[in-house]
């Protein structure tokens, strides 16, 4: 007997755990569905601080086959300097900047490449908008996997240099990254590659629901009020949401349903926002994404519908902010907080800033503020608002008139 199953997300149709991911009779995306044991808050207290100590919500069957570069547990850092400038009392920042290959993606990767391990399969690969690559390349090296990566051609080269660095095969595809993806799923259909966010997405869903347990569980087991979501596909925010519900069945969390869902989208590439503001159920894919956002330049994204869904849910918001807001909004986080983000975690602290001006939160409100990614990914752009200083003398004379 396994622990899990596949469940179809529209028709609800149940299948064994197998290298399957869209539902045979309506096409929707499978979930995992799980036979919880019982769990109470002592289960974990004393476990490993990575992602792995929820292994029994994870849809790993072995614990041999987990695949860990010691990602999760990242820091749930009370930000009250940065809470104080914005009129909050309980501002939290989720810090996801620091993990392993220095974004949240080692969250999903892991998972799907332990599963891909589990399922027995031979190579791996991802379509990436930059920080996926390299954290399903640096779990694949872990794992003893070949790594395939297809990417758009024109990611960050920090991003580039790291993926690579893991020995990953990377495609630079010239063209968007819905087109790097349309490639990605093709060949991984027709050779049999788990590609991480394609045919492996199931599982690779499951690690980002890793978020809510680790907040759940560093708030002392309660739920926020607020949560602010950097949005690509959606995959991420639609996981954060199943996190929580799992927990309140699991009953290790009273009721979820009053938390309030708040997606976070760069001008240039907010597909969902439009969505959102124009009250519509349908996500009109943008052709050609134009952000300092990268990361987030998924003109078509994959779970678009089911964002919207999560919001009309939890009583939730879509916003989105420019260029010179998401870089402003990394300064200010920096120079509060003391921590570097790239450019989607700017999003996520600018909406935040947006929110607050609308009324939207109240001051008291618990909010969690999701920084999903690490700033020297992307120092090219970060430095366009910055002055790079000039290179002066060793002398101490002229020195000492600039240290004021
Ligand atoms: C740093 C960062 N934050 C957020 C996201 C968005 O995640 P999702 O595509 O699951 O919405 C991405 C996606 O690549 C990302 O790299
Ligand atoms: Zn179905």
């Amino acid at each position: 007997m396994t622990r899990t199953s596949l469940q179809c997300r529209e028709c609800k149709k149940e299948y064994e755990t197998s290298f399957k991911y869209v539902c045979e009779d309506c096409f929707g995306p499978l979930d995992v569905k799980y036979d919880f044991p019982t769990l109470t808050k002592e289960t974990f207290a004393s476990r490993e601080q990575t992602y792995w100590r929820y292994f029994e919500l994870l849809p790993i069957e072995n614990k041999s086959n987990i695949v860990s570069i010691g990602a999760g547990m990242t820091p749930l850092i009370k930000a009250d300097n940065l809470g104080k400038k914005l009129g909050l009392n309980n501002l939290y920042i989720k810090n996801d900047s620091v993990n392993p290959t220095f974004s949240f993606k080692d969250r999903p990767a892991g998972v799907a490449i332990s599963k891909a391990k589990e399922l027995g399969l031979s190579a791996v690969g991802c379509a990436s908008t930059g920080n996926l690559a390299s954290a399903t390349a640096a779990h694949a090296a872990k794992a003893g996997l070949p790594c395939h990566v297809f990417a758009p051609s024109n990611i960050e080269m920090a991003k580039i240099a790291q993926a690579l660095s893991y020995g990953a095969n990377y495609i630079a595809v010239d063209g968007t990254y819905d087109d790097a993806n349309r490639i990605a799923a093709q060949i991984g259909d027709s050779k049999g590659i788990g590609i991480v966010n394609i045919n492996m997405r199931s599982h690779y869903v499951e690690g980002s629901k890793t978020f809510s347990y680790e907040v759940a569980e560093q708030l002392d087991w309660q739920v926020p009020d607020q949560l602010i979501v950097p949005v690509g596909s959606g995959a991420m925010l639609n996981a954060i949401c199943k996190g929580f519900e799992e927990l309140q069945t699991v009953s290790l969390l009273d009721d979820v349903s009053n938390m309030h869902m708040i997606a976070a989208q760069p001008h240039g590439c907010a597909p969902i926002v439009d969505a959102f503001k124009k009250n519509s159920k349908e996500v009109i894919p943008v052709e050609n994404p134009d952000t300092v956002a990268k990361s987030l330049a998924i003109g078509d994204p994959g779970d678009g519908r089911y964002v919207l869904k999560r919001l009309a849910q939890y009583n939730g918001f879509a916003e989105e902010c420019n260029n010179e807001e998401i870089l402003d909004a990394i300064l200010l986080l920096a120079q509060t907080e003391g921590i570097f983000t790239e450019p989607a975690g700017g999003v996520s602290i600018s909406v935040l800033q947006k929110m607050v001006e609308q009324g939207k939160i109240d001051a008291n409100d618990k909010i969690v503020c999701y920084v999903t990614g690490n700033g020297l990914k992307a120092t090219e752009s970060i430095m366009k608002v910055l002055q790079k200083p000039t290179v002066m003398k060793a002398d101490i004379k002229e020195i000492s008139a600039v240290v004021n």
